[in-house]
């Protein structure tokens, strides 16, 4: 949809970001020209290439909130790898144990003692006693789906609609105006019709929840406890414990996916507004960086599982990874932990995270603009409608292609890396009060731009 009228306007506008762009980062479209010859796009993943601008930024290197490109230009660091770095970049106590664990040996198909202290910290932050590891959190969503259809016989899933849980078949589905269950855009080889594996409900709706699971067909319902991937979606009052009680109802496991919505405190929103999910996926930051996902079970859940699995095949059941639970990532996420995700390190992004909130509703208030702002601890988003959505689906349709292509371009050639695919900012324990100023600076200068007389 075309959330900003002036489209000529818009399209002058990122014209001159693109120029600024291509005179600033002369040493970054060199390296994108010689990437052209071996890589897929002239890039290591395919996804890469929507960065807006002709080409995008070569890292040189990074530490904290800021990195610098290979052309000495100096970020501010807001999409820290979209959570993958939400530690801050290269944080030092999780250097420090990388550093000390692959000069002794990185994997073994045997645990360490990291793995041991990595679990406990998991279980005292969630609350659920039983962990495992992943190289990614959407192998553990993967394993998830796997063990619910498992151990509960049914064969479907259901999903919120625009939902994003990683590279897993059976999430990419939306509903039809019908409220079918179809494919999403663009759905590139999907391996089986998705109404077979899915079944899409639209966020904060008990009722479509209750109409789905009563048809026991359903397995997991598999969510994010907010979505966090069309724009920020927060549930109404009542919408988790009403899931939680639907699931309990009808022995649907009930999975919540804490990859990105950890930005809410240590333990979550799991542990902020007390839910007793069946299991949370994580995935990404726990490991200050270093490849690692995770999925806590409850005692129950875990047994039942147990029960059910054969020790003879268990290696070739479909749920496993020769990398997972490596020595290397173990002992990153047990330094990341306890040494730099602290508690007392999420009071200070989440204040952070409130003051580049009320920078944004300042400029939102003072062009009068139809935009909104929401927050999920120390993560935050504006989106071109003037109140927050309830859906997912809301939260597509006021999406802008191209003024948010204006916007991240716009910030980029100020200095600033916001998470890109969207207006999103998350704040890292490194974060500062200038760096939120300098998005402040960045953002009223864009809009100004926009609707200036
Ligand atoms: C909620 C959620 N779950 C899972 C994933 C998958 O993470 P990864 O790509 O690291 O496997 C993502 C990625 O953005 C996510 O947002």
């Amino acid at each position: 949809m075309q959330a900003y009228g002036d489209r000529e306007r818009l399209d002058n506008l990122f014209r001159e970001e693109n120029n600024r762009y291509i005179l600033t980062h002369p040493a970054s479209r060199e390296n994108h020209e010689k990437a052209l010859g071996p890589m897929v796009e002239g890039v290591p993943m395919i996804w890469m290439s929507k960065w807006p601008g002709p080409y995008p930024v070569y890292v040189e290197h990074a530490k904290g909130a800021h990195f610098t490109d290979v052309d000495g230009n100096m970020y501010t660091d807001f999409c820290l790898g979209d959570t993958g770095a939400m530690c801050g970049h290269a944080p030092d106590p999780t250097v420090k144990a990388v550093q000390n664990q692959i000069a002794k040996g990185s994997t073994f198909m045997l645990p360490t003692e990291d793995a041991i202290a990595s679990a406990s910290l998991l279980a005292e932050r969630f609350g659920l006693p039983k962990w495992q590891f992943t190289l990614s959190a959407t192998d553990a969503n993967r394993h998830m789906l796997r063990y619910s259809r498992h151990v509960t016989g049914r064969s479907k899933i259901a999903i919120h609609d625009y939902c994003y849980h990683g590279t897993v078949d059976e999430t990419f589905a939306v509903m039809d105006d019908a409220g079918n269950t179809v494919p999403r855009r663009d759905n590139v080889g999907k391996p089986i019709d998705l109404k077979e594996t899915t079944v899409v409900i639209p966020f904060n709706d008990l009722e479509a929840a209750e109409r789905a699971f009563a048809t026991g067909e359903v397995a997991a319902m598999l969510m994010e406890p907010a979505l966090t991937n069309i724009g920020i979606v927060l549930p109404q009052p009542g919408y988790l414990e009403g899931m939680q009680e639907l699931c309990l109802k009808y022995d649907v496991i009930w999975i919540l996916d804490e990859t990105h919505t950890i930005s809410a405190g240590p333990g979550g929103m799991t542990r902020k507004y007390n839910l007793q999910p069946d299991a949370v996926v994580l995935g990404k930051t726990i490991g200050g960086g270093v490849p690692v996902g995770a999925f806590g079970l409850t005692q129950e859940l875990a047994m039942r599982i147990a029960t059910s699995t054969n020790l003879e095949s268990i290696d070739i059941g479909g749920v496993g990874g020769t990398l997972a639970g490596n020595a290397l990532s173990m002992a990153a996420v047990r330094a990341t932990l306890s040494e730099v995700l602290t508690p007392k390190a999420f009071e200070r992004m989440e204040k952070l995270a409130e003051l580049w909130v009320a920078n944004v509703q300042q400029v939102i208030d003072e062009f009068e603009l139809p935009w909104q702002v929401s927050r999920i601890g120390c993560r935050g988003e504006y989106s071109f409608r003037a109140t927050a959505p309830i859906t997912g689906r809301e939260a597509a349709d006021a999406d802008d292609f191209e003024l948010q292509q204006y916007l991240q371009l716009h910030a980029i050639n100020r200095g600033i890396l916001m998470t890109p695919f969207h207006n999103m900012a998350l704040m890292s324990p490194a974060t500062d009060e200038e760096d939120v100023a300098h998005h402040h600076a960045h953002f009223r200068e864009a809009v100004e731009a926009l609707y200036r007389d």
